[in-house]
Formats: C-alpha cells, sequence, structure tokens
C-alpha cells in the first residue's frame, strides 16, 4: 500500500481498477459507502470480493447498506467468503437520512453489515451494534458526506497504526478523523471534485494529529466476550 511514512493517500481513479493494483493482506479495515440507487447494487459483491483479497486475516469490512436493496447486497457480500459479524443500525432520529419515495416510509436508521476474514481480529474494546448520527457537520461539503458520528464508529473498530480503505471516499469523512486518530488512510474516488474535498480535510488533519501510545490494552476490562 502507500508507502511506510505516508498518513494518507487519495487516489482518484475507478476504485475497482486501483484496488485491483493494491497489494494482498495489507489492509486491516475497508469501509463501504458506495451510492445508494439500486443500479449500483451490484458494487457490494464485487467490492467485497475485493476486499476480501486485500484484507490481512482478522481484518474488517463494514458495509453500508441502502435499505431498498439489502437482500441482494448482503447476498452478495456473504458470496465473498468473508464472515458475517452483526448488523449495526445507524440512527438518525430526526429523519435526517431522507425519506423512501412511492413506500411513504421516513428514514430514521440505515444499516451497517461488518463481515471479518476469518476470526476477528480482538480489538481490546467493546463496540455498540448501534450509533446516533445527530451531526449533519460536511453535509455542508457535500450532500453525501456521512456524519463524524459514522466515521468515529468505525475508527472505534481499528487501532492506532491500522491502514484503513475506502474505495469510495467521497469528501473524506473517514479520513478526516482517521488521520487525527493515528490510522494510516487511503482513499479512493472517481470524483476529482469529491477528492479535491477530500485532500483539504486530510491536509488539515495533520494538523490536529495527536500522537498515540501502541494500542495494547484491553478496553474492554472483562465485562464482556463472545
Ligand atoms: C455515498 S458517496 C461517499 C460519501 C463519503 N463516505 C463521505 O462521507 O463523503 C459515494 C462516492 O462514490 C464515488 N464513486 C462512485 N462510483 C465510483 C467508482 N467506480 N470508483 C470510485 N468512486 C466511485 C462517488 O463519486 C461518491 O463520491
Amino acid at each position: 500500500m502507500a508507502d511506510e511514512a505516508a498518513l494518507w493517500e487519495l487516489i482518484e481513479g475507478d476504485c475497482f481498477e486501483v484496488m485491483a493494483n493494491l497489494e494482498a493482506e495489507s489492509v486491516d479495515m475497508v469501509v463501504l459507502d458506495p451510492p445508494y440507487a439500486k443500479k449500483f447494487a451490484w458494487m457490494y459483491g464485487a467490492l467485497a470480493k475485493e476486499a476480501a483479497r486485500l484484507l490481512k486475516p482478522g481484518g474488517s469490512l463494514l458495509a453500508i447498506q441502502a435499505t431498498g436493496t439489502l437482500p441482494q447486497a448482503l447476498a452478495d457480500i456473504a458470496a465473498s467468503q468473508l464472515r458475517y459479524g452483526w448488523m449495526i443500525a445507524m440512527q438518525a432520529p430526526y429523519g435526517s437520512h431522507g425519506m423512501v419515495f412511492g413506500l411513504e416510509v421516513e428514514i430514521t436508521w440505515k444499516g451497517m453489515s461488518w463481515w471479518t476474514k476469518g476470526k476477528p481480529r480482538k480489538r481490546g474494546r467493546l463496540a455498540s451494534d448501534s450509533f446516533i448520527c445527530s451531526s449533519t457537520l460536511g453535509k455542508e461539503l457535500h450532500r453525501w458526506a456521512q456524519a463524524e458520528e459514522w466515521a468515529e464508529y468505525c475508527l472505534g473498530m481499528t487501532r492506532v497504526g491500522d491502514s484503513i480503505l475506502d474505495p469510495m471516499c467521497g469528501t473524506g469523512t473517514l479520513g478526516w478523523l482517521a488521520v487525527q486518530y493515528g490510522r494510516r488512510f487511503v482513499g479512493i474516488d472517481n470524483d476529482p471534485e469529491m477528492l479535491e474535498i477530500a485532500r483539504r480535510r486530510c491536509q488539515l488533519a495533520e494538523a490536529y494529529r495527536l500522537e498515540f501510545p501502541p494500542a495494547e490494552t484491553d478496553l474492554t476490562q472483562g465485562k464482556m466476550s463472545y
């Protein structure tokens, strides 16, 4: 992947072509946030297949799921040989995820499925299976920008120094926090305008970067194991 010293790298291009050239088993986490329209639903299977190659053993795939295409997306990801972990609810109690036309449903949550390459690597901390996205920070940059709470949640499932790949990084919400929290971030997008926003956020994040000791501590303190 990126040069060892680089904290972050942004690559303009088609994510499938770029991913095909990345080194196998070089990434600790892959996070998917494709466009939600039905015509993009096929991407989940293809991206999961590539993620299965790129992830280190025990590494994680997190995939935000459009609820309308959930059955197909889950079946396609399952075919990638990644191991199903759990479904996480991203709640937006104020209805900020929008509405479903034709069904008269207001969307107050989205699912994010969690998959691992074999047995999940120990993180040393618990992860809740739901969280609230109340922030609309970033939406000024682009309407597709995810809430920062989403990025925080994803990063909470990684450790300092981990490599995170976001193949459709958009405005770089994940990179913005990943760099601050000492993770290595690689983002790909085929839209140069989105990538420029991501670039500015990653550059700014370097100024806010915190120094951490290596993450060795078991933060669960024996509360639960499964
Ligand atoms: C839902 S947005 C991601 C939003 C991002 N998580 C954020 O917080 O800004 C989906 C992104 O996928 C990108 N995209 C769509 N098809 C792509 C492809 N084949 N290769 C790379 N990027 C692609 C779009 O340009 C868009 O920025």
